[in-house]
């Protein structure tokens, strides 16, 4: 087995039941607006969406999580069967072990195997890209004939691990070079520390199609980290870093004022989550840790976990009077508190004080 395969079993285990969940999404400082005469049936709400020219039926993405190792192969079967059945986009986990070395492939390709008309996303890490080039971004699109590739950044979590890659230099010239030939829409995602407005646009700049938040508050990799190798120096280091990174809404707001279609993902917990991301500008609300954890457990738990979250969406919509996602997007949220605080000090910046 190979370093990035074991490494990417110590993660997934620490994710099953470690207390990984940091910071704040600001998802508390959203309120929605009740509509107290919604003029609408809850029983005909149409929650699908179009998401880079696919259809959707649920506006809830399940972000990439595994594959890559022997034992990720069941999970990956589970979530990609609740992807075919709620006819969900879908990403895998980081398929730099598998591009490794090719007997893992299996983790991954049981996924377009088992959802065969899923909306998928392929997933390489941008310093994978950068230091194996468009051969290898080629390889994960084909591995499991995907109609995506997400590109990932994740240097909170390298800086915080022993062994990761600190050099951050040409990433964003390899971006440019992948989106200028590359054939299927790629997708920036940030893995849990968020992407401010500027970074936004110099990743569409780059010829990004679209972006994943990857806010924080949900899921910290430093905290992942942290509990990974709790002796190391760099755990003495990782435990300041735990509530690193833009919160989701903040992060949202920000990358939605540039148009592109977003993804909010990072903490992202409840159907009511899902509707405040998408009545601030999101087109899909992602979802990991959540539903990693109903996955390990069985089929069962996964589908009642999912079927959970669109009733919670489906009666948030209602009471706002909310038919279709696009009058969502149209219900103007309030803001209040530490995230309103931080938007207007954006605001304030960028319209030089
Ligand atoms: C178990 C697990 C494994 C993950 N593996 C990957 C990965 O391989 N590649 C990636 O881009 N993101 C990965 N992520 C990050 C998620 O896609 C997501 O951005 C992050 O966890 C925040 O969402 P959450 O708060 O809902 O967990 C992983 C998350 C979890 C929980």
């Amino acid at each position: 087995m190979t370093r990035t395969s074991s490494r990417k079993l110590d993660h997934l285990r620490i994710c099953a039941t470690g207390d990984v969940e940091r910071g704040r999404t600001g998802f508390d400082d959203v309120h929605l607006v009740h509509e107290a005469l919604p003029e609408c049936t809850m029983d005909g709400i149409d929650i699908s969406t179009s998401f880079l020219g696919h259809r959707l039926a649920s506006p809830l993405f399940i972000a990439g999580m595994t594959g890559g190792h022997p034992e990720t192969e069941e999970i990956n079967r589970r979530v990609a069967s609740a992807a075919e059945h709620f006819g969900m986009g879908m990403g895998v986990g980081s398929q730099r072990a598998a591009l490794e070395n090719r007997e893992l492939e299996d983790s991954f390709t049981i996924v377009r195997e088992t959802a065969p008309h899923a909306f998928l996303c392929a997933n390489l890490g941008i310093v994978q890209l950068r230091d194996h080039g468009i051969e290898w971004a080629e390889r994960a699109v084909e591995m499991i004939d995907a109609q995506a590739l997400v590109i990932h950044l994740n240097f909170l979590q390298e800086a915080i691990q022993p062994e990761g890659n600190h050099n951050a230099i040409g990433c964003l010239d390899a971006l440019q070079g992948l989106c200028r030939e590359y054939r299927v829409p790629v997708i920036v995602k940030e893995t849990g520390a968020g992407i401010s407005g500027p970074t936004a646009r110099k990743i569409l700049g780059a010829g990004a199609k679209a972006i994943d938040i990857g806010g924080s508050g949900g899921t910290s990799w430093a905290a992942v980290e942290v509990l990974r190798a709790p002796k190391a120096a760099s755990a003495r280091t990782g435990h300041h870093f735990l509530e690193w990174g833009i919160p989701t809404v903040v992060s949202l707001i920000e990358v939605a004022e540039t148009g592109a279609p977003v993804i909010a993902t990072g903490g992202v917990r409840t159907g009511i989550d899902i509707a405040k991301s998408l009545a601030l500008g999101a087109t899909l609300a992602g979802m990991a840790l959540p539903l990693f954890r109903a996955g390990m457990k069985d089929t069962e738990t996964l589908f009642n976990t999912i079927e959970g979250l669109h009733q919670q969406l489906r009666v948030a919509m209602f009471l706002t009077g909310s038919r279709v996602v696009q009058e969502l997007r149209r219900s103007r949220p309030r803001l209040t508190g530490p995230t309103r605080q931080m938007l207007e000090s954006i605001r304030e910046e960028s319209n030089g004080y």
